[in-house]
């Protein structure tokens, strides 16, 4: 073993990395009215996905399964696409992922809009590397994002974990909603939003990166 290495008996291994900060140092009041006022004419002006979720997002809107290349038609969600380009290229550079002489692209981003009672279950994203949320409009108390330890499914005999247990060592962490803030996951990372129970919407952009 290399000497620089510790010599504490437990050390941690494969740790599952987030990424989340402001998505810019200054603007995002004004680059967020903007954006609202564009997640709510898409709502207003896409049936075939309202319909969608009447049975798959009950009480909320998504355009996941009817406009989900916003970034191709909209020069707002374009210039999003390219500022959280920046943030996407350094997270996988925080991963040591080789990118050199590779691309990488949004593939898909969507809309959210969870007014009161909606809620998002689990689940994860194929077809991608590193997924993320932009947060839009986020009323004092609505969900955060919660992320669910990847080994949960093969942890078969371990015991409980201790009330306080350190951070590291939780089964779950939610990361707060915040207007303004991007966070970043890789995509097989398990996520949840519980229902909202705040009166007002909850505004978010939700978006897809594959590499080539
Ligand atoms: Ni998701």
């Amino acid at each position: 073993m290399p000497a620089s290495r510790s010599s504490a008996p437990v050390r941690a291994w494969f740790p599952t990395h987030v990424y989340c900060t402001p998505l810019q140092g200054g603007g995002l009041a004004r680059f967020n009215t903007e954006l609202a006022h564009e997640c709510r004419q898409l709502r207003d002006f896409d049936a075939a996905g309202r319909k969608w979720c009447e049975k798959n997002y009950p009480g909320g809107y998504t355009s996941y399964a009817s406009l989900n290349t916003l970034h191709t038609f909209s020069s707002t969600f374009a210039g999003l696409e390219k500022k959280l380009t920046r943030h996407v290229r350094a997270f996988a550079k925080a991963l040591d992922m080789d990118l050199r002489g590779r691309e990488i692209r949004m593939t898909d981003c969507w809309v959210n809009i969870m007014p009161e009672t909606a809620a998002h279950s689990m689940h994860l994203h194929p077809n991608s590397f590193i997924s993320g949320t932009y947060y839009v409009v986020t009323p004092p108390g609505c969900p955060g994002l919660k992320f669910e330890d990847p080994r949960l499914s093969s942890l078969m005999a371990a015991p409980p974990k201790l009330a306080a247990a350190r951070d590291e060592n939780r089964l779950y962490t939610t990361y707060p909603a915040e207007a303004g803030n991007v966070i970043l996951f890789e995509s097989w990372l398990r996520h949840e939003v519980a229902q909202n129970r705040t009166s007002e919407e909850r505004i978010s952009i939700s978006f897809n990166y594959a590499w080539s």
